[in-house]
């Protein structure tokens, strides 16, 4: 059997989806379940985009051991040495470079004729290639480029040193069986492919990523390029996770190995989920709450005979349990770690007693507390800092009845330390909360989404919001869960806000790419 290397982009790539804004501690914990999912290579970001990203890339180079770490560069030298400063302490340092090749980027994006493509290609890998012993480089817009074009560029970027040779569908335009074709004419024509691996990196705009890199894959590609939940620009990148299964599902017709371990599937995508904001649909292929629901009563009636009936993918195979084991009021701090280690956290002695502290708050008000209540109280333990200046919340109260004005007052401390606070109004109880958070914060503030769903079910279950706001012109998103809505509301407003104060994207110099 062939086998495929997995490259994970959801902290590049995937970070590029609008609205999406990571902090340091968020990136840093899903670069630890994709090391446990066991994806081969890691794209942690593009140093050279900013200071955040910048620093997120070299603490996840000297946290992970077991992927390889890359970072992407545009063909400058500057961008070059720059991520090599963020990437040199990582387990096996590699270059992600990559230059447009379609007439239409060329002409009128690089303003570069194809020759002076070639040049600038050939002259920066080599310059890479004094520094790191990996180099992929990617043609970008691929899959609108012409091919003898490509045959001639890829032959000279591997002899001045490419490891790599990636195509992307940057525009999710290509078809599986024209994608499958570039593949077979690239292994056929370029000369010098055997010293190089071929890889495929599919974008979403026409519904086709995932079928276009299954193609790629049949026709010789061995590094197949993706987000977990697909998430990307616009529309998105490849599946990782739907790719994964289709290779496991359909061994018949896909005999390819790789390193992924299916059953952390479920944990990947719910960490991603919740750190980005972006929910997955419930119809959601392998990863979407319906996904292993059986409605209909013909159906119902099939897998209770024979589960094979209906079911292709059984939800154990990718981690999904069906009974949680439950911890209530009288579940003590043993009891409490043993669960969230089997759940896959280890957390400082500071963090954990934080953590039982709050657990045993909800034990108070809720009388089960189940996976999906400790995942969301814990992910928000492990990804906040104590020690930055923020503004935190002292105490708030909400008057509303249908008869009068919705009035909020809170008190916050201020970054500064001071206490500040005060009342306003709005049209609804939520409104009303925010515009009193809104006077209270220098910054200046426009809240442009605001999401409201229950972690789990019933009528105790936790509320959970996501936020989107701009903070002083920067795009920024918050989350915050809580019994109570307005709770959670008033949480997720300040942790968009405080991610200006420990998220350095703050100074984004965003690159043309
Ligand atoms: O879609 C694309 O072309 C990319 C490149 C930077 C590889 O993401
Ligand atoms: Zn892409």
């Amino acid at each position: 059997m062939v086998h495929v290397n997995i490259f994970d982009t959801t902290l590049r790539d995937g970070e590029q989806s609008p609205g999406v804004n990571l902090n340091q501690l968020e990136k840093l914990e899903i670069a630890r379940q994709l090391e446990r999912f066991g994806v081969d290579i890691m794209e942690a970001g593009f140093p050279a985009s900013s200071q955040g990203d910048f620093e997120a890339v070299k603490a996840i180079a000297q946290t992970i051991k077991n992927s390889s770490i890359t970072g992407l560069a545009r063909a400058t030298k500057s961008d070059i040495d720059i991520a090599w400063d963020a990437l040199k302490d990582a387990a096996e340092p590699r270059l992600h470079i990559f230059l447009a090749t379609s007439p239409i980027h060329m002409k009128y994006k690089l303003m570069k004729t194809p020759e002076q493509v070639v040049q600038t290609a050939v002259d920066m890998v080599a310059y890479a290639k004094q520094r790191f012993p990996h180099i992929e480089w990617s043609a970008e817009d691929a899959s609108r480029s012409d091919l003898d074009f490509l045959v001639q560029i890829i032959t000279k970027v591997i002899d001045a040193g490419a490891t790599v040779i990636n195509l992307p569908d940057t525009v999710g335009y290509t078809t599986p069986e024209e994608y499958g074709r570039m593949f077979r004419y690239i292994r056929e024509n370029v000369p010098n492919i055997h010293k190089a691996a071929l890889s495929c990196h599919c974008h979403d705009d026409l519904g086709m990523a995932v079928a276009n890199s299954l193609a790629a894959i049949e026709n010789g590609v061995t590094q197949v390029e993706g987000t977990i939940n697909g998430i990307g620009e616009r529309a998105g990148n490849a599946s990782l996770e739907e790719i994964a299964v289709a290779l496991n599902i359909r061994k018949d017709k896909y005999p390819f190995t790789t390193n992924l371990v299916l059953k952390e599937i479920k944990r990947t995508s719910d960490l991603v989920s919740r750190f980005t904001g972006m929910i997955v649909p419930p119809n959601k292929a392998v990863v979407g709450k319906n996904a292993f629901a059986h409605e209909s009563g013909i159906h119902q009636d099939g897998v209770l005979k024979n589960t094979l009936t209906y079911e292709i993918i059984t939800p154990e195979l990718v981690g999904v349990k069906s009974n949680d084991l439950v911890l209530g009021k009288h579940s003590g701090r043993h009891a409490f770690k043993d669960k969230i280690e089997q759940m896959g956290f280890t957390l400082s002695p500071e963090k954990l007693g934080e953590a039982f502290t709050a657990f045993k708050q909800l034990t108070d008000r809720k009388k089960e507390v189940t996976d999906e209540d400790l995942f969301t109280i814990l992910t928000d333990i492990q990804t906040t800092t104590i020690d930055v200046k923020k503004y935190e919340l002292v105490a708030f109260q909400v008057q509303y009845g249908s008869a009068n004005l919705p009035t909020a007052t809170v008190a916050l401390t201020t970054p500064d330390g001071d206490r500040v606070e005060t009342a306003c109004t709005g049209s609804g109880s939520v409104e009303a909360l925010m515009n009193t958070l809104e006077s209270l914060i220098k910054e200046e503030i426009h809240l442009t989404d605001f999401r409201l769903s229950s972690v789990g079910q019933g009528r105790d279950a936790l509320a959970e919001v996501h936020v989107k706001m701009t903070v002083n012109g920067t795009p920024v998103s918050g989350r915050g869960s809580a019994q109570d809505v307005l709770e959670a509301s008033a949480k997720s407003f300040l942790n968009a806000v405080n991610r200006v104060f420990f998220n350095q994207k703050a100074a984004v110099k965003e690159p043309a790419l």
